[in-house]
Parts: structure tokens; sequence; C-alpha cells
């Protein structure tokens, strides 16, 4: 399920990598990245945080409750997926948990210009079946884009894996990445990088990022929902933040599902 979801993105920034390959020593760096680099957490401390799972409630993507029956996530987690093939489960901080609150979803709207991660657009509405009875997120209004400002503190939250090609954590992980300036982003990553519809955020050295399965889930700043996590040339590399879909370009939008 997240390779295929994720299969694209690789190819997608290929050129770009291969562009910079002499600058990146691949492998013979790669080091264990531990959310690579945060710390675990609860679905109390965050209770907005919700897993996107399959029927059969395997998580593959997270999400963000920003009303009792409205959940922002990724576009790209919603290929080939439809309103009975996915539950949003919330309260469960682990991946094998059987707690917490499931529901289905009645309609998943995915912004009508995505086509890929790499082209932007990558956020996705859901509407849920049965309202979740726990405290939601605020999101940025499309004024706010001063909140991306770079090196402004980030946190990232997700049951991702926790090193490339790794395997998914079970707990809810959690860390801090301080946001990039748009041009360092195009210079890492060339023309994939949309500065309209994406923002990075990451340490110049790596170490700690969003990883595969956490796509979907939330950048938070300040407490409030400003990005969604999206794609990233594999994960906590030095020298290639996470892409973080940047939300106000997109909250009028959510705004308009919220209120549909
Ligand atoms: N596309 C991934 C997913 O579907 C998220 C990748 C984030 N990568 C990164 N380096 N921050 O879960």
């Amino acid at each position: 399920m997240r390779a295929k979801k994720t299969a694209a993105l690789g190819a997608a920034v290929a050129a770009a990598a291969a562009a910079t390959a002499l600058l990146s020593a691949p492998s013979a760096v790669a080091a264990p990245n531990p959310i690579v680099g945060g710390t675990t957490t609860t679905a109390s401390a965050y209770p907005y945080v919700m897993q996107i799972t399959d029927s059969s409630q395997n998580q593959f993507c997270g999400g963000t409750l920003v009303s009792a029956t409205k959940v922002v996530t990724a576009a790209h987690c919603m290929v080939d997926e439809t309103t009975s093939s996915v539950r949003v489960v919330g309260g469960r901080t682990y991946r094998n948990g059987t707690n917490g609150t499931v529901s289905r979803v009645t309609d998943i709207w995915v912004h009508p210009d995505y086509t890929d991660a790499t082209e932007g657009n990558d956020v996705a509405v859901l509407t849920l079946a049965t309202s979740m009875p726990y405290t939601t997120a605020s999101y940025v209004d499309s004024s706010d884009t001063s909140v991306y400002a770079a090196g402004t503190t980030a946190r990232i939250l997700g049951w991702g894996t926790t090193s490339s090609n790794g395997s998914s954590s079970n707990q809810l992980r959690t860390a801090t990445v301080p946001t990039v300036s748009n041009s360092s982003c195009s210079s890492s990553y060339g023309s994939s990088f949309i500065a309209s519809d994406m923002v990075c955020a990451g340490y110049t050295s790596g170490g700690v990022d969003t990883c595969q399965g956490d796509s979907g889930g939330p950048l938070m700043i300040g407490g409030v929902l400003a990005g969604i996590t999206s794609w990233g040339e594999g994960c906590a590399q030095a020298g290639y933040p996470g892409v973080y879909t940047r939300l106000t370009t997109f909250s009028d939008d959510v705004t308009e599902q919220i209120e549909s």
C-alpha cells in the first residue's frame, strides 16, 4: 500500500537527485534515522491526529481532524481509494491498537487539479460517517503566509517508517523541524518544488524527517495546521528536506469542504 502510493515520487525526483548525486554521497553516510529522529507520543497528547486505514484498520497514511466529521489528508493517499476502502481512526496511539473511534468515510474530496505529489495540489478532505469525539486542530487562513518564514519550528507527527525503507512505527511519533526557504528547497529539488503549493522543512544536515506512511499527516506551526506531509527524496537525507503541502494556498478549499 505505501509502496504503491510512493512509487511515483522516486522517479519524479530522480532528475533532481541525479543532478546533485555528486554532493549527496549515497548509502555510505546513511545512518539509522529515527518519523525519523523524533520521540514517541500519544493520541491523547495530539488528539487531532488521525490514522487513515484500509477496511481492516491497517494504517497507511495520517490525517488531521479539523471538524468533528472532516479530516484533512494528502491527495496522494487517496489514489485508488474509495469511500468503502478507507477508514479513519481517532484516539489510537498504536498502529496495532483496537481502541479509539473508527469511522467510515462518506465522501472523499481530492483537489480537482491533483495529479502527483510532485506536481502540487496534494490535499484531500474526507467526510466521516461518525463524529470524532476529539479536539480538532485549527488550520491556517489563506492570509497567514508568514507562518512559513525560514527557520520557524514546525511539528511533524505520524506512524511512518523510522528510516528510509524501514518499517512503520507501531507507536505515534513526533519531532520538530525548521522550515526551509523556498530558494533553498528549489536548490534541493529543482522544478519539482512548486513554491505556491509546497513548503519544505528539515535540518540542513538531515536526520529528522517524515517518511513513508507519515503522508497526509500534519505539519503544525504554532499549534495550527499549516502543512500536509507530502513527499521527499528518501527520508532525513542531508540536503533533502521533507516537502509539505502549503496549506495557506488550499485553506479556502478546505473551508469550502468543511462547510459542504
Ligand atoms: N510520500 C510519503 C508517504 O506517502 C511521505 C514521504 C515524506 N518524505 C520525506 N522525506 N519527508 O507516506
